[in-house]
């Protein structure tokens, strides 16, 4: 029997003899240009630095599988500045794995297998790009991201169900995106100091914008479209002074109070595939700066004339696929500068000549699969419109000379509708000669 000690020295000798052989690079193809040449080599070693050439500004893509990035793997590179681990079945990378490479720009290592980022895994990186997505990330651990600048930080498509505040520690960063992850909070203050302009967290499982959380000075950009969000709150966005585009797609809102867009800077606000049958009267109150809105695929049943009145500089609206029987006359009365107007889908009857009061130009104008029945001749006089798509009514004829009813519009779209045997004639010569005016 051996004793102890000799399995204790076994041990030792068997640590120290795998230590020093700890190839992170083992027979992996490196690729790198120099002069627009494309260079390739078959390479195992330790260090990446001992791999490619000393030329100015050097981009790296390896090809193979690289299972661990041992400590100073990637270390002490002048001419670094892109490197692709992309899909090199990457598990593990040990702290301090990266460091000293100056003008590095970009990092790719998304598509593999890393479970979690270590303590010190990216400190003191002064990168522009950093790609984690579509790893099976679950842990971030504190001091990760330490003393780090970035532009954009991608962790798509990774297992996050928490983010531990002190993660982004003494960091600066324009950009972070943790979309398709499993997040439904972050720690008040992981994120508060660290310049963030745009955050992207789509397909998580946030259930509300709460202040405390989102409390982001600089933001400028938050998308939480397909998220499991229920209910906004009265002063919601109140810590988001910079807030201009916000994305709340594909969420189970049924309904928008007053009291959470009022007085922001939002200038693109969507709002689509929810449940919304409900929006209240004052809801887009001093919007001043609003120029998109989204609310396609909800089940609101009336327009509010009240909505848009202190929306000036609203350019876009879209309500497809909602339950609206009814346009309401000088609906955009308080809109001049509103040229794309969509109702496609709805339930609309009839549109009254005064619908579109005060409007001069409209780009866009979509009519379609709604159950008009009855075109008014006047209701474009006073109004240009770009292309008008009246596709799929319920319209059997339009009265009058179609030339001169729609003498204002450049492409008119009248298909798929029960036109009368007197009407159906004159609406496709109507047609025929517009399809020879545009040849
Ligand atoms: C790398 O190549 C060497 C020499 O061809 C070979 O002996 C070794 O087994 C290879 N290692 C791996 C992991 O394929
Ligand atoms: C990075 O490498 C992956 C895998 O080899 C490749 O599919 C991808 O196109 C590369 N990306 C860039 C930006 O070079
Ligand atoms: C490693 O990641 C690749 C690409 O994401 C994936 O196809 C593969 O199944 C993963 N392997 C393991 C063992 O998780
Ligand atoms: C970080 O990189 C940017 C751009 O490459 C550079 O302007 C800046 O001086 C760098 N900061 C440090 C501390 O090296
Ligand atoms: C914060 O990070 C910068 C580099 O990005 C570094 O120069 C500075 O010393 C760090 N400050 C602290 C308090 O760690
Ligand atoms: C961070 O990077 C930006 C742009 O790359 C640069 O302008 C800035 O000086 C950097 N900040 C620090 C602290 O290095
Ligand atoms: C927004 O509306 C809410 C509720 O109507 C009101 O209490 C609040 O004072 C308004 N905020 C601003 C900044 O106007
Ligand atoms: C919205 O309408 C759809 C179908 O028209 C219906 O299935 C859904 O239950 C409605 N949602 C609400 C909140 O009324
Ligand atoms: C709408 O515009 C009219 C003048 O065109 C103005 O008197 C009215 O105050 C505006 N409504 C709102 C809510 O701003
Ligand atoms: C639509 O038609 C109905 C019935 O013909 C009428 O009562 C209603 O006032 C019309 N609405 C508009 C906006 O013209």
């Amino acid at each position: 029997m051996r004793s102890l000690l000799l399995d204790v020295l076994i041990c030792i000798l068997l640590v120290k003899v795998s230590k020093s052989e700890k190839i992170t690079f083992e027979n992996v193809t490196v690729r790198w240009r120099v002069d627009n040449e494309l260079i390739e080599s078959v390479a195992t070693s330790e260090s990446l630095k001992k791999i490619i050439p000393d030329v100015t500004q050097v981009s790296v893509h390896i090809l193979g599988h690289v299972p661990i990035l041992y400590e100073k793997s990637i270390f002490d590179i002048p001419n670094l500045n892109r490197l692709n681990l992309s899909n090199v079945g990457l598990e593990e990378i040990e702290s301090q794995a990266f460091g000293n490479l100056p003008p590095l720009e970009n990092l790719l290592l998304s598509w593999n297998n890393l479970t979690q980022i270590e303590t010190d895994t990216f400190s003191d990186l002064n990168v522009s790009n950093v790609d984690l997505s579509f790893n099976s990330i679950t842990l971030l651990e504190p001091g990760a991201f330490k003393n780090f600048n970035a532009s954009i930080v991608s962790l798509d498509s990774n297992r996050l169900t928490e983010l531990l505040s002190g993660v982004f520690e003494n960091v600066t960063l324009g950009s972070l995106s943790l979309s398709d992850n499993l997040l439904h909070t972050i720690p008040p203050t992981a994120l508060s100091s660290i310049g963030l302009t745009k955050l992207y967290l789509l397909g998580n499982n946030f259930e509300e914008i709460d202040p405390e959380v989102f409390d982001l000075q600089e933001l400028v950009s938050l998308d939480l479209d397909y998220n499991s969000i229920k209910l906004l709150r009265p002063g919601g966005l109140r810590n988001l002074p910079e807030l201009k585009k916000l994305w709340l797609s594909g969420n189970e809102l049924e309904e928008i109070p007053e009291g959470v867009f009022n007085n922001t800077k939002l200038i693109y606000l969507y709002l689509a595939a929810n449940n919304i049958v409900k929006i209240a009267s004052k809801a887009f109150e001093d919007m001043s700066a609003l120029r998109v809105l989204n609310i396609d695929f909800n089940n609101v049943t009336h327009w509010d004339d009240n909505w848009l009145s202190g929306a000036k500089s609203v350019s876009e609206v879209s309500v497809r696929y909602n339950l609206i029987t009814e346009i309401p006359d000088e609906v955009f009365k308080n809109n001049s500068h509103v040229t794309s107007i969509n109702f496609q889908g709805n339930k609309i009857r009839n549109i009254s000549a005064k619908t579109f009061y005060k409007l001069e130009h409209i780009g866009y104008l979509n009519l379609a699969n709604n159950e008009i029945d009855n075109w008014n001749p006047d209701l474009l006089v006073d109004v240009s419109v770009g292309s008008l798509d009246l596709k799929e009514n319920k319209l059997s004829c339009i009265e009058g000379d179609l030339e001169t009813v729609f003498r204002n519009v450049e492409i008119t779209h009248l298909e798929n509708n029960p036109w009368n045997e007197q009407c159906v004639k004159k609406v496709e010569e109507f047609i025929m000669n517009k399809k020879l005016d545009v040849s």
